[in-house]
């Protein structure tokens, strides 16, 4: 009536349609290897420990080498009568082994078995996601480093506020992606514990080998409580929520190379390859792939809230609506990956325009707090020297000057304090090179941070 492997007390088919609804084969298939992986050790385990014979468990390995090579050749069809991954799996291998394949499921459950193959899977994300990390953290250096000497102007509110260097600029995003590293590295070790073991929900009647199945599959360890083992997701939210994070750096990013590229500022070329052009208007050049990965932030956000509403009351241990964790989990490697390695790419490729950056950055007063700090170091409190600056601005506002171009004269009409090295203070160089503090702008100290993150690009690899 049924060839279900869980048909035993059931008296009626599925319906055809619960089934296409209930069905998650369409998307845990690319769970395969892993699935395969899992159950070749768990065999492995069981005939160590005299569960099954030695013969039995050799039967069932090579059933399930022979349905991994029919996967990767894309012979092996996959069945929505069969569910999902797991089944499709072991019914295929007790059609090509005989009743022996039947007893691959001694002592697991789908449940204990669904969590180790997600888990083994994002566990190999996870390291690559870390390497695509380090590669534009790399692009992003080689452009500070290559572009040492082009000073930008720095923003708040958007309003030009200090010059700063373009390598300056550049570091703070390296920055933001070794705080995504670290927050990787610390979510793979609570990912990676061994759960098989805790079968449907108690634990298991057979005298199975948890810790010797986790050394195989290079776990550092077994999880501790079956209940939470098959219950919990949290692995799968940790890594969206790096995700949700990692991708509001980007969309940053993605924002400022949208400004930089556009004509008003003209910072920036982005490479043809990464950009395209309009069918109406033939003079555009669209910046496409920021935009996109901008965009695509949000669908990562709302991958994250999917899972943190789907897990959110539901009772102990495992409930079928957490097999609704994949799509939005798998969709949000897809997209990471891919912003990743597009935005490296790009990253490589942008050039600068040097002299534009510099004219931008030369208005709107951006040495004003120099000349406040110079002010300062003759001795006048803070407080009054921004008042006497505030009045230079406003008179070069009104007689149309910029601050460098203002004579002795003009700047003494508003400190008696100012002297002719005044302009050694107020130019965009001198301006950046002052701010020599750890953490400054200043290129000494910027040269200093680059060499130190690579150094930890290096040591994380
Ligand atoms: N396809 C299921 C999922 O992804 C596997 C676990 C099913 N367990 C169960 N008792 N129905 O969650």
């Amino acid at each position: 009536m049924s060839n279900k492997l869980w048909a035993g007390r059931f008296t009626q088919p599925t319906d055809a349609f619960v089934e296409e609804f209930t069905a998650s084969i369409h998307f845990d298939q690319r769970l395969y290897r892993y699935d395969i992986l899992g159950s070749i050790t768990h065999a492995e385990m069981l005939a160590r420990q005299g569960i099954i014979a030695t013969e039995e468990a050799e039967a069932i390995i090579r059933g399930l080498n022979d349905i991994l090579a029919e996967i990767e050749a894309g012979r092996f069809v996959f069945s929505v009568a069969r569910e999902d991954i797991h089944m499709n799996i072991e019914a295929r291998l007790i059609e090509q082994v005989g009743p022996v394949g039947g007893k691959l499921h001694t002592a697991r459950s789908r449940n204990d078995q669904v969590a180790l193959d997600v888990r083994l899977y994002l566990r190999d994300e996870v390291d690559a996601i870390a390497q695509a990390l380090r590669q534009l953290q790399s692009a992003l250096l080689d452009q500070a480093e290559g572009n040492l000497d082009v000073i930008m102007p720095g923003y708040t509110h958007l309003q030009t506020a200090q010059p700063v260097l373009f390598a300056h600029h550049m570091l703070a995003y390296v920055e933001m992606l070794a705080r995504d590293a670290g927050r990787l590295y610390d979510l793979r070790s609570r990912l990676n514990l061994m759960p098989l073991g805790a079968g449907a929900l108690a634990g298991t009647t057979f005298p199975i080998d948890r810790e010797w199945v986790a050394a195989q599959l290079g776990f550092a360890g077994v999880t501790r409580n079956s209940l939470d083992t098959v219950s919990d997701r949290d692995f799968a939210l940790e890594f969206c929520s790096f995700a949700a994070i990692m991708m509001m750096h980007l969309s940053r990013l993605s924002e400022e190379l949208i400004l930089w590229s556009s004509a008003d500022f003209a910072f920036i070329d982005l490479s043809d390859g990464f950009c395209t052009g309009s069918s109406i208007m033939p003079q555009k050049k669209n910046p496409d792939v920021p935009e996109l990965v901008r965009g695509k932030t949000g669908r990562v956000y709302g991958n994250l809230v999917s899972l943190m509403t789907l897990m959110k009351s539901l009772p102990l241990a495992y409930n079928k609506d957490m097999q609704e964790d994949k799509e939005p989990l798998f969709d949000t490697i897809d997209t990471v990956r891919g912003s990743l390695k597009v935005f490296a790419a790009m990253i490589a490729e942008m050039t600068l325009k040097p002299g534009q950056m510099k004219i931008a950055a030369g208005r709107g007063f951006s040495t004003a707090t120099d000349i406040a700090d110079y002010l300062v170091r003759k001795g006048l409190p803070f407080r009054n020297a921004h008042e006497v600056v505030g009045k230079t601005v406003r008179y070069c506002i009104e007689n149309g000057k910029d601050i460098p171009a203002l004579t002795l004269e003009e700047f003494r009409q508003f400190s008696s304090d100012i002297g002719p090295d005044i302009y050694d203070y107020v130019t965009l160089e001198a301006s950046v090179n002052a701010r020599k503090a750890t953490g400054g702008t200043a290129r000494e100290t910027v040269e200093r941070e680059i060499t130190l993150a690579r150094s930890a690009l290096k040591e994380s690899i």
